[in-house]
């Protein structure tokens, strides 16, 4: 028999009701789900790897529970491919269904996931990509960033080369977005004290073709080269440099990624280099002691900057969830503890920028042996100016 419109239709709004109390209960109690789309294949698969392995060893340590929850993981290689990038967030945020999104590594990958996680107001955090338009033209409350702006370690660089009475500078780095910030970082601060880059050498992106520009490099005579390269294709251009011999007349600058995570693959090469960034091995804390010693008996391998990244990332979840203990309907409370925490890291505390991004100490370090060592606070608290960033 079929009933009156107004009973069905009372019916279906009761049934809803139900269904949409039932999805807030379990939302509150089930595990949260947490989608890694991270590259695990080519030049940046270290780097996504100890990001993962960061993750988990800051859940591990909490007993396997952030906010009173378990963490179920689902993993999606990202391949640091861009022209990929929607279709693979896609099957984090349609197909499985993840509370939170952490990734990624690449900066052009990383700016369709902040598309697509403001589309769907998915939580987002960032534990490497620095496109600096993420928080800034395309900030939001639901996405948080774990480690830099490019901007921020180029900037520094450029006031250290400065600093160091350098005039003439060259700089080297792939066609991509986060190339061509952290160039455009170090132009700034180089150019403000008093320096001049008189040229941009660039390749594409994962490309390791580098003779013919080291070839210019050593006719152009600069009085220092500054190149942002990372992973396996950082091991190469720093060896091409020294093969060329130019490492002994011309200083080689660089954010931290040219030297992180790299130094035992570089040897020789990479020995007495100077670069700025976020996080030094040797910062000798009580905190990154103690997480350095946990992460080598966890995984048998030493940390670097991309773990502590990873590590912070499930802190900054875990400051959120905290606060409203696992009840992810709660999301303005939940985003709003995200931003209010004071980051505990192995690199030193930081704050979260209204932004989104880390408010942090840039160190000056030197690569000896496999350590990317501490000498000096390149600039203090140093914020990202959130070009465009309206909250
Ligand atoms: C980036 O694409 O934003 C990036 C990749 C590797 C290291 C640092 C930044």
């Amino acid at each position: 028999m079929r009933l009156p419109l107004r009973l069905n239709l009372t019916h279906l709004a009761t049934a809803t009701l139900a269904l949409a109390a039932f999805g807030a209960h379990a939302q509150a109690t089930g595990p949260v789900k947490v989608g890694f789309m991270l590259p695990y294949t080519g030049t940046y698969a270290s780097l996504g790897n100890m990001i993962e392995s960061g993750f988990k060893l800051y859940v591990q340590e909490q007993g396997g529970k952030l906010g009173g929850r378990e963490i179920q993981y689902f993993k999606v290689d990202d391949e640091s491919e861009p022209s990929k990038a929607t279709d693979n967030v896609g099957k984090l945020i349609k197909r499985d269904n993840v509370d939170v999104l952490v990734g990624t590594v690449h900066s052009g990958v990383a700016l369709a996931m902040a598309k697509a996680a403001k589309e769907s107001n998915t939580l987002l955090i960032i534990p490497n990509a620095g496109a600096d338009a993420i928080t800034g033209a395309m900030c939001g409350a639901n996405i948080v960033r774990s480690s830099f702006s490019n901007w921020q370690p180029a900037y520094a660089m450029g006031k250290v080369a400065a600093d160091k009475g350098a005039k003439k500078a060259i700089t080297i780095t792939w066609n991509y977005a986060a190339g061509a910030e952290s160039v455009k970082g170090f132009t700034e601060a180089f150019e403000k004290g008093g320096g001049k880059v008189v040229k941009d050498l660039n390749l594409p992106f994962p490309g390791v073709e580098f003779q013919a520009l080291l070839t210019e490099i050593a006719a152009q005579k600069p009085d220092a080269v500054y190149a942002f390269f990372a992973g396996g294709g950082a091991v190469k251009f720093v060896k091409d440099y020294a093969a060329a011999g130019l490492n002994k007349a011309i200083p080689l600058y660089g954010p931290g990624f040219l030297t992180d995570g790299t130094l035992e693959a570089q040897g020789a090469a990479a020995q007495g280099m100077l670069t700025t960034l976020h996080y030094a091995d040797n910062l000798d804390t009580p905190r990154n002691n103690a997480f350095r010693k946990s992460f080598a008996l966890t995984y048998k391998s030493q940390a670097d900057v991309y773990a502590v990244q990873g590590y912070d990332a499930a802190q900054i979840l875990a400051a959120g969830l905290n606060a409203v203990k696992g009840d992810l309907s709660k999301r303005d409370a939940l985003t709003a503890a995200m931003r209010k925490v004071v980051v505990d890291s192995p690199r030193g505390k930081f704050t979260i920028s209204p932004a989104g991004n880390p408010v942090q100490d840039i160190y000056l370090r030197e690569a000896r042996g496999n350590n990317n060592e501490y000498r000096s606070i390149a600039i203090k608290a140093l914020a990202d100016p959130a070009r465009g960033c309206k909250l």
